[in-house]
């Protein structure tokens, strides 16, 4: 089955390494042409990082990048059976591009979104089939966490939804069936992870370097909690948690934080762009003021 992934940034780039590691033949599409050659280049590096631990063959690795293919027109999604979005974490923008994807692939094909936070009803409710429509959310960096929650919307046909799990499954990913509520399992858990410890930073209590030192070398957890905010992105993390506030009609348990909304005004999105709660900077002090 051919494979497409709309989107290829942190996350789309790394589902496309997976779904070809997994022997699919994949469209990988942006509106960039600059994110492509970044994720292809990405993804020579990784491979040969792969190849140098024997990890893979080169005859691997070659077939691994050949088997996918860049392109900013959707319409090469024509043969798709299955086409994972993962674009800007916007509700309308989504619903846009499921409508227009509708129009392109063929009527079996399952469309999927890799949102963190939106409503699948509300994506799947913008196509004529709502039926195939579900969320397949993957977790940073998608070739190495193992875990992919899927969401079957109110909407989605159970047989459908069956297949796909188990095609993510033989990609030997671990999945788990979640509800269609906003920030799903994994992400709703993490938001007071993530806001308590911008209100411990905002409080004046510590700053974010002491915070994740507490957190990696005191609480055992492997990041801390502004690392992990630099490598998800502080703009596509702040948006969902503005999101998930808004659908749980503005609980002040999940209320953003004006330090993350700076930090993503300013473009500080964290390791993508070289700077965030950390400077990611090649010979730069780590920590910021
Ligand atoms: P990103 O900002 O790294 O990449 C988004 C990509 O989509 C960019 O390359 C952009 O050029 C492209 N794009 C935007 N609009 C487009 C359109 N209409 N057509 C084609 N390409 C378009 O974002 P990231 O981090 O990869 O997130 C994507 C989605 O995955 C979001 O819904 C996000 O919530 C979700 N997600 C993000 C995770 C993370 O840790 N960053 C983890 C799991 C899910």
């Amino acid at each position: 089955m051919e494979i497409g992934v709309l989107g290829a940034g942190s996350m789309g780039a790394g589902i496309a390494q997976v779904a070809s590691q997994a022997g699919h033949k994949v469209v990988l599409c942006d509106l960039s042409e600059e994110q492509l050659s970044k994720a292809k280049a990405n993804l020579g590096k990784v491979m040969l990082r792969l190849v140098e631990k024997g990890r893979l063959s080169e005859l691997e690795a070659n077939d691994i990048q050949r088997r996918i293919n860049y392109s900013t027109d959707m319409g090469d999604f024509k043969n798709a059976g299955l086409v994972i979005e993962a674009i800007v974490e916007n509700i309308k923008v989504k619903k846009d591009v499921f409508a227009t994807l509708e129009n392109i692939v063929n009527d079996t094909c399952v469309l999927a979104s890799n949102t963190s936070s939106l409503s699948i009803a509300s994506i799947a409710a913008a196509c004529k089939q709502p039926e195939r429509v579900m969320g397949i959310h993957f977790f940073n960096p998608a070739p190495l966490m193992p875990l992919v929650e899927i969401i079957p919307a109110v909407q989605t046909d159970e047989n459908k939804l069956n297949k796909t799990k188990y095609l993510i499954d033989s990609w030997k990913k671990v999945t788990v069936l979640t509800k269609d509520t906003p920030g799903f399992i994994v992400n709703r858990v993490a938001r007071p992870f993530y806001g308590e410890a911008l209100k411990i930073y905002e409080e004046g209590v510590a700053d974010f370097a002491t915070i994740d030192w507490a957190m990696t070398e005191l609480g055992g957890f492997r990041m801390g909690p502004f690392t992990l905010m630099d490598y998800i992105g502080n703009d596509i993390n702040y948006t969902v948690t503005e999101s998930v506030f808004k659908a749980f009609y503005y609980d002040p348990r999940y209320r953003p934080s004006f330090t993350q909304k700076r930090h993503a005004e300013a473009g500080w999105l964290g390791r993508k762009s070289g700077r965030g709660y950390f400077n990611y900077a090649e010979g730069a002090e780590k920590a910021l003021p």
